[in-house]
């Protein structure tokens, strides 16, 4: 490959010549151009990659370059926090790119939640995606996806939701003026914060009856008989902006790989990006050794969970065994199951990226967990105490840390870095009944979800509209 520092001189090769779009599947292989537009792989249904020949393309000697384009970030792409590394998702000409300043995230070191999760101090690193523009990691997966859809032409964009990227879509769209867009979202199953955005920056939004399964369903269906252009994380150029979300991991690090990357897993496309990004990182000799991944499921919606942990189900060089998937959902159908966590965003039982995320789980050594609400909004209210405020979901990959912690596989001074993926106004209602509710109110809001109790409320005091009693309270 080319290094950087040896090509100061000359044009690069144009993207189109050294990026294209690949079946997941080594068996089948088939290839596509990147100006293509596909759901799946044409010839055997599998999911897409998107693929480069880094033996053509000019590739950093280390990775301080990176650093250097943060500390002078006048050039929108240098202050992009994807595009800044650009050279590791070499798929767009710069004046194709689309971005709105998305990923200027932080990884914190958070010692009191270390503490519970029963890590060491200074083993503990947040890395809190609620600091995007739209309020969800899903910002960086959107630069991508929009970045293709202009490269593509797309007028009309479309995704199923339930919020964060359908408030991603609309921001983007409304920001760029590039396209409109149309978003799915599951009647009554999605958080009205999220909704207000989709509803504020000019989406058309449809309220279908049911969840976010039968829209994932119904999307695909609709760009597939029309030119609505998918931007769901089945569409692969999604995937390849959010492998910035570990590369600031590192960055933050000092590029140093954890011990440890836990992540919620809804929909699998973070952790399906997350292990593309490993697997090429040390291709490319940025790396030495691949962090070990550990995707966590809500106990509501377990689908990887059941699916690797029970019935054993693994990448096998690319051949899934379809056969366990499709039982597997035959018996949720037959049984009537739907998803069910108040952690919405990972509310899914289908989800679309199932065989990346195995490939994840291959190449990274990964496990995965399912925690109980109870636990996910526990460990929220111990997020929140750390001056951080995240979405119940989030929360679920601070509660994996520490079911992992206690079942040993994490060590007490592995580095660990949780993933915290959307912001806290997302699903306030549920931060506001854990804190204030009283037991009676608890149970109708959130007995439903398993959460009978809250061991880290912070609740509201009632007080009369009198100077001697607020003073008599304060003082108590
Ligand atoms: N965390 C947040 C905050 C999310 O919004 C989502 C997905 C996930 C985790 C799951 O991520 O799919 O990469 O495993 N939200 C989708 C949405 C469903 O519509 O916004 P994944």
């Amino acid at each position: 490959m080319t290094r950087l520092s040896s090509l100061n001189q000359g044009r690069p090769p144009a993207a189109s010549e050294t990026a294209h779009q690949q079946c997941i599947r080594p068996a089948c292989g088939a290839a596509y151009e990147l100006k293509n537009v596909h759901q799946r792989c044409a010839k055997c249904g599998a999911l897409l990659d998107v693929l480069y020949d880094w033996e053509r393309l000019p590739v950093p000697d280390g990775l301080a370059l990176f650093d250097e384009r943060r500390a002078s970030s006048r050039d929108p792409l240098d202050y992009s926090g994807v595009w800044r590394f650009r050279e590791l998702l070499p798929f767009a000409e710069p004046d194709k790119v689309l971005t709105i300043g998305e990923g200027q995230t932080q990884l914190r070191r958070t010692d009191g939640v270390a503490a519970y999760i029963g890590l060491d101090p200074a083993r503990l690193f947040l890395q809190y995606e609620g600091l995007n523009p739209s309020g969800s990691f899903k910002d960086n997966g959107m630069t991508g996806a929009f970045t293709h859809a202009n490269m593509v032409g797309a007028r009309y964009a479309a995704c199923a939701s339930t919020g964060n990227t359908s408030a991603s879509l609309a921001l983007f769209a409304g920001v760029s003026g590039l396209l409109k867009a149309v978003v799915f979202v599951g009647s009554g199953k999605i958080a009205y914060g999220k909704l207000s955005q989709a509803l504020d920056y000019g989406a058309t939004t449809l309220q279908i009856a049911g969840d976010f399964d039968d829209a994932m369903r119904q999307v695909q269906e609709v760009c597939l008989q029309t030119n609505l252009y998918l931007m769901n994380s089945l569409n692969p150029f999604r995937l390849e902006g959010q492998k910035a979300i570990m590369y600031r991991v590192l960055e933050g690090l000092r590029w140093e790989p954890p011990d440890w990357i836990v992540v919620p897993g809804g929909n699998l496309g973070n952790s399906s990006a997350f292990g593309k990004a490993f697997i090429e990182l040390k291709q490319l000799g940025l790396i030495r050794r691949i962090p070990r991944v550990a995707i966590i499921n809500s106990t509501g919606a377990r689908t990887l969970s059941a699916l690797v942990n029970e019935r054993g189900l693994k990448w096998n060089a690319g051949e899934v065994n379809d056969g366990l998937i499709n039982a597997y959902y035959a018996e949720l159908d037959e049984k009537g199951i739907r998803a069910h966590t108040i952690a919405s965003a990972i509310e899914i039982n289908r989800p679309v990226n199932l065989k990346k995320a195995l490939r994840t789980l291959e190449v990274s050594d990964g496990v995965v967990r399912e925690v109980p609400d109870e636990a996910i909004l526990d460990a929220k209210a111990q997020v929140g105490a750390a001056g951080i405020g995240c979405e119940p979901a989030s929360a679920a990959s601070v509660a994996g840390a520490r079911l992992l912690r206690r079942e040993g596989l994490i060590g007490p001074s592995d580095v660990v870095a949780c993933i915290l993926t959307g912001h806290q106004l997302k699903d306030p209602n549920a931060t506001v009944a854990y804190h204030a509710a009283t037991p009676e109110e608890l149970e109708r809001s959130l007995g439903s979800y398993g959460v009978h109790a809250t061991q880290f409320r912070n609740q509201p005091i009632r007080v009369k509209n009198d100077l001697g009693e607020i003073l008599k309270v304060i003082s108590d």
